[in-house]
């Protein structure tokens, strides 16, 4: 294996699906009692520029379950590249800590910090990537649907960093990806040629359309994330309107042939990328998600920092 998590495309296929048997397995443990505890005498520092909720609180409580422990810092603590460079920063915390989880508002720093430090790095999320995220799905819909290869897997609304893990993610999960996005909100365009390529190996499908119900009428999974992402706050009113008809409501979930999964990464603004109704609803699995972040972490961890 990769020695870091930087990308979704560090993991190949089998990866993967050991990733999220073991997630799967870490889950059962924890729920009979057993104890795991492979980060024993082990620290991991855990660098966050941006807030957080779920990526700050599994891992540290996936570190503390592991028996390790983690040192929390804000970027601003350490004056990230301010300070101090990237690559000073990363050769001294290889002397000291047995991992790194990095939140970095450029996806550059996450990367910077896997090539000069020696100890592995896990992204936490970036601009360009969540996989940590994709993971949590992948693990959802293992434990929902069994199998995952066959499955179509319906994006609506900003080609984003959670998008992007998810594009890499499907054609090696063996899933179809479609992204309905609006004009000028596309994936981006290298990760796209990537995923167009990985789709043609893993004989899977891709694609960009303009409308949702395109894209939900034959899906399994339904899947959005907010239209203004974290550092895009300036643009909020252009975005606000740029994705008015990209919501995920009742109507647009009735119009799919077969009954759907939802999900959402979560933090959720309920009533504009997907309403209560939909977030609440049947069929949605965001909390079961969020709940497998601290599971399939485990399970990276363990492999990565142990
Ligand atoms: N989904 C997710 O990463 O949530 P946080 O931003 O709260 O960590
Ligand atoms: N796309 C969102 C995901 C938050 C978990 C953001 O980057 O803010």
């Amino acid at each position: 294996m990769h020695k870091d998590l930087v990308s979704i495309d560090d993991l190949e296929p089998e990866e993967i699906f050991e990733l999220l048997e073991s997630g799967l397995e870490l889950k059962k443990k924890r729920a009979l009692g057993i104890v795991e505890p492979v980060l024993q005498g082990r620290t991991v520092v855990m660098i966050f520029e941006k807030p957080s909720l779920r990526t700050r609180v599994t891992f540290e409580v996936g570190i503390t379950q592991l028996g390790g422990q983690a040192i929390y810092l804000q970027g601003s603590d350490i004056g990230l590249g301010h300070r101090e460079s990237i690559a000073d920063i990363a050769r001294n915390l290889e002397r000291w800590v047995d991992g790194i989880v990095a939140r970095a508002s450029s996806h550059q720093t996450v990367v910077e910090l896997a090539r000069w430090a020696d100890t592995p790095v896990i992204n936490g999320l970036t601009d360009r990537e969540h996989p940590c995220q994709a993971l949590a799905l992948a693990m959802t819909l293992r434990e929902k649907k069994c199998d995952l290869r066959g499955l179509k897997f319906a994006f609506i609304g900003d080609g984003n960093n959670v998008a992007h893990s998810f594009m890499l993610l499907s054609p090696k999960a063996g899933m179809d990806f479609v992204i309905a996005c609006p004009e000028g909100y596309e994936p981006d365009k290298q990760i796209t040629e990537q995923t167009k390529d990985l789709a043609a190996r893993f004989g899977t499908s891709f694609s960009i359309v303009r409308d949702p119900f395109e894209a939900v009428k034959d899906a399994d999974v339904v899947y959005t994330d907010v239209w203004v992402s974290m550092g895009q706050e300036s643009e909020a009113v252009e975005r606000e309107k740029a994705f008015r008809s990209y919501q995920v409501n009742r109507e647009l979930i009735d119009s799919a042939e077969r009954e759907v999964l939802i999900s959402h990464c979560l933090p959720a603004h309920r009533g504009q990328e997907i309403t209560d109704e939909v977030l609440d609803g049947p069929g949605s699995i965001a909390l079961d998600e969020a709940e497998n972040r601290l599971h399939i972490q485990k399970a990276v961890m363990a492999r990565l920092f142990a």
